[in-house]
């Protein structure tokens, strides 16, 4: 699993209570389910990271096999160029317009990263048959919609080392640091908080925030 540090924590903190509660008996002694064979998990356990790529598998593919595969499974709603059949998504253009009234997302101008186009292709297209390409043919499939693109020249061979190289265009608009506290606090399950450490720098008391009479709902707090 590849997940960035800010969605891993409160997996971690799932996975930590799940781990908890199946430590508490042995599997199977509910009388059903079995352990999940690492086979299994590796047919779940596809994701792929943007930023660098990890969890890319071997494999290659190339902008001219990508156009084949492309014309034969794809073109039919997304157009032979990328520009989208009716109402389906385009996968090109809308380049500088992102500020606009309409704005066009699509993979060159929208998108962060190339190996994010990998791991959506594989997991969720053609729409009627996912998980039916081989790695191989959605390399080509990546390879062929980048060049579409203008992202990459046509002898470009998308692989797990050259997709994460290929700079995407609105790359650099997307803010990565999250200060908020929960995505930087330590995970902790008891005497998290040292009373003594604890400092009120802030109230609501006198600055008429809380209505003093709240109606009828005003019965129903404690006397
Ligand atoms: C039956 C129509 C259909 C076919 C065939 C199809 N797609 Fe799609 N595709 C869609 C739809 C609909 C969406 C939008 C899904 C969504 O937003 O949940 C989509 C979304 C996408 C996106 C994301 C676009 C974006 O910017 O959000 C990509 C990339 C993509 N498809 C690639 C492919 C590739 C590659 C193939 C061929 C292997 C393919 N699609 C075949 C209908 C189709």
């Amino acid at each position: 699993m590849y997940s960035s540090r800010k969605i891993c924590l409160p997996i971690t903190v799932i996975l930590l209570a799940a781990g908890s509660l199946a430590g508490a008996a042995e599997p199977g002694s509910f009388g059903y389910g079995r352990v999940a064979t690492p086979a299994q998990i590796a047919g779940w356990d596809i994701d792929v990271r943007g930023e660098d790529g990890a969890g890319l598998p071997p494999g290659k593919g190339t902008v001219d096999r990508g156009a084949d595969v492309y014309a034969e499974q794809c073109a039919a709603c997304h157009g032979t160029f990328g520009e989208g059949e009716g109402r389906f998504p385009k996968l090109v253009g809308g380049v500088g317009s992102l500020r606009d009234e309409r704005p066009e997302p699509t993979v060159g101008s929208y998108w962060p990263f190339a190996p994010t186009l990998w791991d959506y292709i594989n997991r969720a297209m053609p729409m009627a048959a996912p998980h039916t390409l081989s790695a191989d043919d959605v390399y080509a499939l990546t390879a062929y919609i980048l060049s579409l693109n203008d992202l990459v020249p046509h002898e470009f061979v998308a692989d797990r080392n050259s997709l994460p190289k290929v700079k995407m265009r609105n790359r650099d608009n997307f803010i990565w640091s999250d200060p908020r506290p929960d995505t930087v606090a330590a995970p902790c399950m008891n005497a998290c908080v040292n009373a003594a450490d604890v400092r009120i720098s802030s109230t609501a008391e006198g600055r008429n925030l809380t209505p003093r009479t709240t109606g009828p709902l005003d019965t129903m707090q404690p006397k």
